[in-house]
């Protein structure tokens, strides 16, 4: 057919315009910014009022033992999993494993799940054992402040669910644990020694304050960018540049920092303003870390217990291990910590990782 260059040239130059015409019917959508709308507001501020209400004040973080009084017979402090998901939960047999690890009621698990997919695992698993509440959910999309509405109405939701919920964890269909629950239970609540940056949070043995675990950069390479992607000055006077933060989604906090994340209205009035460039825009990397670190920087760690490996990044995405990569060595390297005693959760693996995984549960990643 083309054996003449001449016209094998000119087919070829033929058929860019033509590749560039289809591209974006063949390639998948690039996300553009989708506003969120009046209804889909009024909803969560519904939500998010009635959490505020039945609330208990927030304690102190000064003086914790209102709240966090915790007596070594009965316990009544809960954690709760709060998994953000727009795919089906690949790893429920290992939550499960890790839920049943845990002989009395200590947690409370909410998944908040795109209504486009289908969750037939985990639907499946709960059928037996009810341990996942599903919250009222709305889509969610990448590149846009949908992610923060999702996570407000979790935090909102297990609020309002249960006033022994202390701790909140927000996790994705990526997340594994690192550790058995009796570990991470002791690790947020009771350990004098677990976090390695703060000793003034312990006396004699004894924690005296419970701070939030979220990571909270204030420098980066792409920083001014991300500010300035819904506009120059957009963010002013609320948001200062050198008030703006980044860090990850995947957070431990406090009940005390859940409550002003739902109180929050200030900043979510900014941060929900679609950026106009969305290879600049992960809108929930900024939105808590911002938040917490002006409402009270003394009571956040500044870092987080969700190991991610961003050696190697592609497309804003982590180093995601496969399923010939997980080992028990590559458990104990996920759990060192320079912040902490060690991690506690890690992301992200390919679902395909759940039978190795499996296979190393009860012998290594439960096994403390
Ligand atoms: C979800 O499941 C239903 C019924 O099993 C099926 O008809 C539908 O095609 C599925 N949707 C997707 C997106 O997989
Ligand atoms: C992080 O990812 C890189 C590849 O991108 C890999 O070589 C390295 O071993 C990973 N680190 C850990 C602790 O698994």
């Amino acid at each position: 057919m083309f054996s003449n260059p001449y016209l094998l040239t000119f087919s070829l130059l033929l058929s860019l315009p033509i590749l560039f015409f289809l591209a974006p019917a063949i390639l998948p959508p690039h996300p553009s910014p989708i506003p969120i709308s009046p209804t889909d507001e009024l909803d969560d501020i519904n939500l998010f009022n009635t959490a505020i209400s039945h609330s208990t004040p927030p304690s102190s973080s000064s003086h914790p033992s209102k709240f966090f009084h915790l007596s070594s017979k009965n316990p009544t402090f809960k954690i709760a999993f709060l998994f953000l998901t727009n795919t089906d939960l690949h790893f429920t047999p290992l939550w499960n494993l890790f839920f049943q690890t845990t002989p009395s009621k200590l947690f409370n698990v909410y998944v908040h799940s795109d209504p486009r997919v289908n969750l037939t695992l985990l639907r499946s698993s709960n059928n037996y054992n009810p341990i996942f509440k599903f919250i009222s959910s709305k889509k969610t999309y990448r590149a846009s402040p949908t992610l923060i509405s999702a996570t407000r109405r979790l935090l909102a939701s297990a609020i309002l669910d249960d006033a022994s919920n202390a701790y909140f964890i927000v996790l994705s269909q990526y997340c594994i644990p690192l550790h058995s629950f009796d570990y991470i239970y002791k690790s947020l609540f009771l350990s004098p020694t677990f976090d390695l940056t703060d000793s003034e949070s312990t006396q004699f043995g004894v924690r005296l304050k419970y701070k939030s675990f979220i990571e909270i950069i204030n420098n980066g390479p792409r920083l001014w960018k991300r500010y300035t992607a819904r506009g120059r000055y957009a963010m002013m006077p609320e948001v200062p540049f050198e008030k703006f933060r980044v860090g990850s989604q995947f957070f431990t906090l406090t009940r005390k920092h859940a409550l002003v994340v739902v109180k929050d209205r200030t900043l979510w009035r900014k941060f929900k303003v679609p950026c106009y460039r969305d290879d600049e825009c992960y809108p929930e990397e900024h939105y808590f870390p911002t938040l917490l670190s002006m409402e009270d920087s003394d009571g956040v760690t500044g870092y987080t217990l969700t190991n991610v490996n961003w050696t190697g990044t592609v497309n804003g995405h982590p180093h995601t291990y496969q399923p010939e990569e997980v080992s028990p060595e590559l458990i104990l390297r996920l759990r060192k910590s320079t912040n902490s005693e060690s991690f506690l959760f890690a992301r992200k693996f390919v679902p395909d990782c759940l039978e190795p995984l499996m296979g190393i549960a009860k012998s290594v990643i439960f096994k403390d």
